[in-house]
């Protein structure tokens, strides 16, 4: 199948006296649409933290493309980016806000501007683009977050919640876009306790209790067939938020 992505064995992570990962064994393969679903407090962004070694201080081992991501944190944040759920946007234009993370990287001029009108676009905020980013509505600043990671050249989108508390007609643009991300060959990790979304995107999705990984699956087999009870429940829609 040759080299795996990402792969974590035995990740365990806490926090003080809550264990947000237990013992997570997984592996993210090249171009696949990974998505890791659960309730509220299951794990999820703690996941999607560790895997852009924005949270560095965790047991277990991850690889990356073949390195030691404990070893080489840079190297691993420069090939993934991560959008958060609650985005904070900076004192400037939607254009700045997007292009800040292309800057940092060395991006100017022409292609700097072009590439973030193509993203703006894509999302159908190209008209924000002189906006005050603080003055969004909570919609467009989502759009604004996932712009401001996929317009950045990655390996891996870590995407969290992407579509939290959106409106369909949103849900609908940023999930057209992650497909077409995808498409690309782009690797997508996605975070996201809306079933549809994980079966609309995902080609597999794991299901993650209480920092457990419960089970690793196939998008069909994990709604049609689950093999661990626990899953069955959630996918069948007896669970709690
Ligand atoms: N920075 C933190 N400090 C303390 N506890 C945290 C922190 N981040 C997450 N947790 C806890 O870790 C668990 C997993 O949280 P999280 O990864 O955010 O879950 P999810 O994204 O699935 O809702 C929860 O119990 C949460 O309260
Ligand atoms: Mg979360």
């Amino acid at each position: 199948m040759g080299e795996p992505m990402i792969s974590l064995s035995g990740v365990s992570k806490r926090y003080g006296d809550v264990i947000a990962l237990r013992n997570v064994n997984l592996e993210i393969k090249p171009g696949e649409a990974f998505a890791v679903i659960g309730n509220s407090g299951a794990g999820k962004t703690t996941l999607l933290r560790v895997v852009s070694m924005l949270e560095t201080k965790f047991s277990g081992k991850y690889v990356f493309k073949g390195i030691d991501a404990k070893k080489n944190p840079e190297e691993v944040r420069k090939r993934i980016t991560m959008a958060f759920q609650n985005p904070v946007m900076f004192r400037a234009s939607v254009f700045d806000n997007i292009a800040y993370g292309l800057r940092i990287r060395g991006v100017n001029g022409k292609e700097l501007r072009e590439k973030v009108e193509s993203v703006l676009e894509s999302l159908g905020i190209l008209d924000l683009a002189d906006k005050n980013a603080r003055k969004l509505s909570g919609g467009q600043k989502q759009r604004v977050a996932v712009a401001r990671t996929l317009v950045i050249d990655a390996d891996v989108y870590a995407l969290d919640e992407p579509t939290a508390n959106l409106d369909a007609e949103n849900v609908r643009i940023i999930e057209h876009t992650i497909a077409k991300m995808r498409k690309k060959g782009k690797t997508i990790l996605l975070a996201t306790h809306n079933l549809y979304q994980a079966k609309r995107l995902a080609d597999r999705v794991a299901y993650i209790e209480n920092g457990e990984v419960v089970e690793v699956n196939e998008t069909d087999k994990i709604f049609e067939s689950p093999k661990d009870e626990r899953t069955r429940r959630f996918v069948q829609g007896d669970h709690y938020f």
